[in-house]
């Protein structure tokens, strides 16, 4: 759906050419929810207002539904852009709009009858649960509410996909869950494609399905989550994923396992039930685990009991489970 081909993008500045986007070729298929993670300065929103021409490319091309955005008159172009909605960090609601009449804005650009346009707005309203909200202005809202109506507003001329940048750094983790759950739910009722940009990793592992870290405005690792969340290559996107301090340092011990978590098992808590039906006390020597879509991804290593009967147990529980793993020597 989105081709990204050797995008570059140099932004002329006082203190000279600053080449930000370095050779960047991505695909977004339809349906997706896309991540793309990096540190600050990376490069993400530069990329992301690349995809819909709010920044024109120094070189590359950027290929949507077949079409080469380079290549479309202005009035293509504008025309392209209703199918792209986007929505930020700020909401960028307009303050002397009430939420009803932000949503029916871009309604009245692309001339939709005022009818038609106010049964789509209210439906929005709906969509996004506010249609108590409809008279009132953002400086009302709470920052979610005033994303729910960013959101509308950006769903208002159908569009096929949804550009976010940063869309729930600035709201707190509860908020932060139910703006995705929204965004979701918005993907799979209407397949609208996702693009996600973000520096926090819990957004990736809560909706998308595909991610692609950037650092230094280039591309540095692309897959689909589990992958690229289990097995992290780069030192970037170890950075970004591995929780702070996650290396093993000096253990002790004798026989050892690692667990490998890779989606098979749903989230249970597996070590207690394991020391309760096995009878057997085991050690987490390190565990970097996460629940991703309620499956369990990561791994764990265990410092095994002394006697043989109860290794023999845990192991059985393991296979049991389907729990992937396998012995380690320790170094002490
Ligand atoms: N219009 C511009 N003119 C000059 N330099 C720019 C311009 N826009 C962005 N930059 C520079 O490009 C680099 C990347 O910026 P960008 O906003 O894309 O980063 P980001 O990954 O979105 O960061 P953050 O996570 O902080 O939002 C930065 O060094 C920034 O200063
Ligand atoms: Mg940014």
């Amino acid at each position: 759906m989105i081709r990204l081909r050797h995008l570059t993008k140099t932004f002329e500045t006082s203190q000279g050419n600053l080449e930000v986007l370095k050779g960047i070729s991505l695909d977004i298929n339809e349906g997706e929810i896309f991540g793309i993670i990096g540190l600050s300065g990376a490069g993400k929103s530069t990329l992301i207002r690349c995809i819909n021409f709010l920044e024109k490319p120094t070189d590359g091309e950027i290929i949507f539904d077949g079409m080469n955005m380079g290549d479309l008159s202005r009035k293509e172009l504008l025309k392209v852009r209703q199918s792209m909605g986007m929505i930020f960090q700020s909401f960028n609601l307009l303050a002397q709009r009430t939420a009803l009449k932000n949503i029916l804005y871009p309604l009245e650009i692309a001339n939709v009858p005022k009818e038609e346009a106010m049964d789509r707005a209210r439906e929005l309203l709906e969509l996004v649960g506010l249609s108590d909200k409809a008279n009132a202005y953002p400086s009302q809202l709470s920052g979610g509410q005033q994303q729910r109506v960013a959101i509308a507003r950006a769903l208002a001329t159908n569009p096929k996909v949804l550009l976010c940048d940063e869309v729930t750094s600035a709201l707190d983790p509860n908020t932060t869950s139910s703006i995705l759950q929204l965004l979701q739910n918005i993907n799979h009722t209407f397949g609208v494609t996702i693009v996600m940009i973000t520096h926090e990793m819990k957004v990736i592992e809560q909706i998308c399905t595909q991610v692609a870290v950037i650092d230094g405005g280039n591309i540095i690792e692309t897959g689909n989550v589990k992958d690229v969340f289990l097995r992290p290559q780069s030192e970037i996107a170890k950075q970004l994923i591995l929780p702070k301090g996650s290396e093993i340092h000096n253990m002790t011990g004798k026989r050892c396992l690692r667990l490998i978590f890779d989606g098979n098992s749903a989230f249970e808590p597996i070590i207690s039930n394991m020391a309760l039906e096995c009878r057997a006390v085991v050690n987490i020597l390190y565990a970097n685990t996460k629940c991703i879509d309620n499956k369990a991804f990561g791994e764990m290593l265990l410092q095994l009991p002394d006697d043989d009967i109860s290794i023999e147990r845990i192991l059985a529980y393991l296979d049991n489970r389907e729990i992937y793993y396998k012995e380690e020597e320790l170094h002490v």
